[in-house]
């Protein structure tokens, strides 16, 4: 299939603190983005990689002409876009980028810098023996609880009272890229459209919206070392991982 990557990258990164935007946050001595950026031209899986960037961001943007320069002949099309105020709509700046002709889409967080190669081919693969929604999880090692309903306060982490345990073998915690033909994120995004405000900012993923829609989403094996790049403790963990790949 005719592949874009869209690669969402528009966050803040309040929660690393560096006081930048996380993708331009240096990992290994270059910028989170640039590791993302490698690994889907690595893949080999796209035909276009379309970027969403926060607004107005210079150095991401010229980070971005650079290494368009760096593509060989043959390479896929590098495109950016201005992201949006939630993951959703810079998810939709990208769509609205997409190169006609394009029959799937790779939604990937540059957070998830790390990814193997592998991960992207598993959830391609997928996409083309026929599913409409392929998204890479892993099995949760810790019990997980949820709780009523709080502030969403969680720097004071006040006692909260347990409502149930989800069964941990049923729970899959959930990576990306996620892949979809192009029809179903189209339609998937579209209905996002008409959620309200508290519906939208429970959406955390592009997989949930096709949930929604009812169409199957299947899980393929993801990789510890696709993490989300989040805190500073994951920053020492993913410059670890450029020391050496685990086994
Ligand atoms: O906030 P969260 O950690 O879920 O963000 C996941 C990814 O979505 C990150 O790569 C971030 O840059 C991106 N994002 C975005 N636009 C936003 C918010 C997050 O592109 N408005």
């Amino acid at each position: 299939l005719v592949t874009a990557v869209i690669v969402v990258a528009a966050g803040s990164g309040q929660r690393l603190g560096y006081g930048m935007p996380k993708a331009a946050v240096p990992l290994g001595g270059e910028p989170i983005l640039m590791h993302a950026l490698r690994g889907i031209v690595a893949s080999g899986v796209a035909s276009q990689v379309c970027v969403a960037l926060p607004a107005g961001d210079q150095g991401l943007r010229q980070l971005c002409d650079d290494f368009r320069e760096e593509l060989a002949d043959g390479g896929p099309l590098l495109t950016i876009v201005d992201g949006g105020s939630t993951r959703a709509d810079s998810v939709r700046a990208g769509i609205a980028a997409l190169m006609d002709g394009i029959e799937a889409v790779l939604v990937h967080d540059a957070a998830r810098a790390l990814t193997p190669e592998s991960v992207f081919h598993r959830v391609s693969d997928a996409l083309a023996a026929g599913a409409a929604a392929v998204i890479p999880a892993l099995p949760v090692v810790d019990t997980v609880k949820t709780v009523a309903a709080t502030t969403g306060d969680d720097t004071a982490f006040a006692p909260e009272v347990v409502t149930g345990t989800a069964r941990r073998e049923e729970l899959r915690a959930v990576q990306t890229p996620q892949g979809f033909t192009i029809g179903t994120l189209l339609q998937a995004h579209q209905a996002a459209q008409d959620l309200d405000q508290q519906q939208a900012t429970a959406v955390t993923d592009d997989a949930m919206l096709v949930e929604m829609l009812g169409t199957p989403v299947h899980a393929v094996r993801g990789s510890t070392q696709s993490l989300k790049i989040t805190t500073p403790l994951d920053l020492i963990f993913a410059e670890g991982l450029l020391e050496g790949p685990l086994g």
